[in-house]
């Protein structure tokens, strides 16, 4: 392997400047080459700012920053790039381009240099196609700002020598970066696993189940996401997130677990792009602030005063504090059910009570803020505006949807789940590296592993299973990593 002391940065743009900015941060030269002209410079004096305010905040002492800016060094085409141990490539996200590159730095570098590519969707094999040697080709996937996110991807094509990918690893730890690595396929680690938060809360709307709004509530609220999926989808934007669920699904082969919805694409042709057009699936002010989205009004009705507990069930008793709550159906009083991936109208069959009286509560999640309920076509909405209103006065937030089975975010982190277990199936990384790419590079509160763990990895398995009875919707086949685990009993992470 090459001397990975002296690292090359191909483009200047978002992405090179923060590779170039944590490379000298970890003590690296850095050689930095952009085709367009002024482009490194004016970069070199954008990382040589940010330096100097890490050193201003105390992160980085005063003698470090000053070296750390000694170290860059300016190119003016990629034979410049000759001395580098590694190459990372950061230009546009263009085959064409990006083979140009590729085949000039094999044609300048040292024959064992390390050419690594910053793809957010190119197969790290197709890159490589266009050179000879292609077991030093890999990618190299940080994320935006780079400075600010640990994670950093690294994808071994399927001629990727392991030395490389092993030496790219720990070039990415000197970077200051968590580096996790990623079999190449299509959306690589975090990409694919990014899917089924935004594509799960896209089918609930799409079904009309609840609003863009409620999905984000529950979201939030019940189970500690930062952001929900559409504000989540707002901030990234849909000219962004759109193609690139398209490319996925795609890629799978309309693997129906990945596919998103019309209203996802119609919203990228209305030009309907997120924060930076001020209208995607949320509306923003001039400042940045979003409207509050849509959510239909709770029916109004006189707090219930007796409720039928169809399940035995301890939250269910306290949520209705007040009410007197009795085991027998009255004939009159609100039916309380707590379904697993049933929606109501499966459980009012299953059950043979009357439909109209029946109020399902998700209890399988954080309920100490926000409670979700849910009824069935023809239901009385004095029911649920009873209960409602007897929850809300016992403290909580309630969000009232149509039948939808596992409610919003039985469905939601089911499916995150599944995915992640596919993704351990497949073998897209580790286990235990999907769980760390997944929180580090989304910020989710868990990875999807863990996830499973928390809801049971039998719940989750029934939830799903529930949902493709429901739905005869093969996006809800339980992945056969989830289904031996939960059939064994075992933990989500256990080893093949
Ligand atoms: N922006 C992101 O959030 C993000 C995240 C992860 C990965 N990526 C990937 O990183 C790469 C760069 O993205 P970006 O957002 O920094 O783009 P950018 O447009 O900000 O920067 C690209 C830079 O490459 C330069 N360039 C173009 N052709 C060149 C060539 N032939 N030789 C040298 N320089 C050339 C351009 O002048 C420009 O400065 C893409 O492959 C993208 O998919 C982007």
């Amino acid at each position: 392997m090459g001397e990975t002391k002296t690292v090359g940065v191909v483009g200047a743009g978002t992405m090179g400047a923060g590779i170039v900015q944590v490379a000298l941060t970890g003590g690296c030269d850095v050689r930095l080459f952009d085709a367009a002209p002024g482009a490194a410079i004016r970069a070199k004096a954008a990382i040589a700012g940010r330096i100097d305010r890490l050193a201003e905040k105390g992160t980085l002492d005063a003698a470090a920053a000053a070296a750390a800016k000694e170290r860059l060094t300016i190119v003016d085409d990629l034979a410049g790039l000759a001395p580098c141990g590694v190459v990372v490539e950061a230009v546009v996200e263009d085959l064409a381009v990006k083979h140009a590159v590729f085949t000039m730095l094999e044609a300048h570098c040292a024959p064992d240099a390390i050419l690594a590519s910053n793809t957010s969707s190119i197969p790290i094999a197709r890159i490589a196609q266009a050179l000879r040697h292609r077991g030093r080709v890999a990618g190299m996937h940080f994320f935006n700002p780079v400075p600010v996110m640990r994670l950093v991807e690294i994808i071994a094509g399927p001629d990727t020598e392991p030395a490389v990918a092993t030496a790219l690893a720990a070039l990415g730890k000197r970077f200051g970066r968590v580096p996790v690595i990623v079999k190449d396929a299509p959306g690589f680690l975090v990409n694919l696993g990014g899917r089924a938060f935004g594509s799960e809360g896209l089918a609930i709307v799409h079904e009309g189940a609840a609003t863009p709004e409620q999905v984000d509530q529950v979201m939030r609220d019940c189970c500690h996401f930062r952001m929900g999926p559409f504000e989540l989808m707002d901030l990234t934007g849909i000219d962004v997130n759109h193609p690139v669920s398209e490319i996925i699904w795609q890629g799978y082969y309309n693997d129906p677990r990945l596919r998103t919805t019309p209203y996802h694409r119609s919203l990228r042709e209305a030009g309907r792009l997120g924060r930076k057009t001020g209208q995607g699936h949320f509306a923003y002010d001039a400042a940045g602030n979003r409207t509050p989205g849509a959510v239909p009004p709770l029916p109004a009705a006189p707090v219930a005063t007796r409720a039928v507990l169809l399940d035995v069930s301890t939250p269910l008793a306290e949520l209705m504090a007040g009410a007197e709550m009795v085991a027998h159906d009255d004939g009159e009083s609100p039916l309380l059910v707590s379904p697993v991936g049933e929606d109501c109208s499966t459980v009012a069959a299953r059950l043979g009570v009357d439909h109209r009286r029946l109020v399902a509560v998700d209890l399988l999640c954080d309920i100490s803020k926000r409670v979700t309920l849910m009824t069935a076509p023809g239901a009385d909405p004095a029911m649920l505006g009873a209960v409602a209103a007897r929850i809300a006065g016992n403290g909580r937030a309630v969000t009232a949807i149509k039948d939808s089975p596992g409610f919003i975010q039985q469905r939601v982190r089911a499916m995150v789940a599944n995915l992640g277990c596919e993704m351990a199936q497949i073998g897209i990384a580790a286990p235990a590296d999907i769980d760390t790419a997944m929180q580090l590079g989304l910020n989710y509160p868990q990875g999807p592993l863990a996830m499973a763990d928390a809801m049971g990895v039998a719940t989750v398995h029934a939830i799903l299973a529930a949902l493709q009875a429901a739905t005869g919707d093969d996006r809800y086949r339980p992945s056969q990593w989830l289904r031996r685990r939960a059939q064994l009993g075992l933990p989500a992470a256990t080893p093949a």
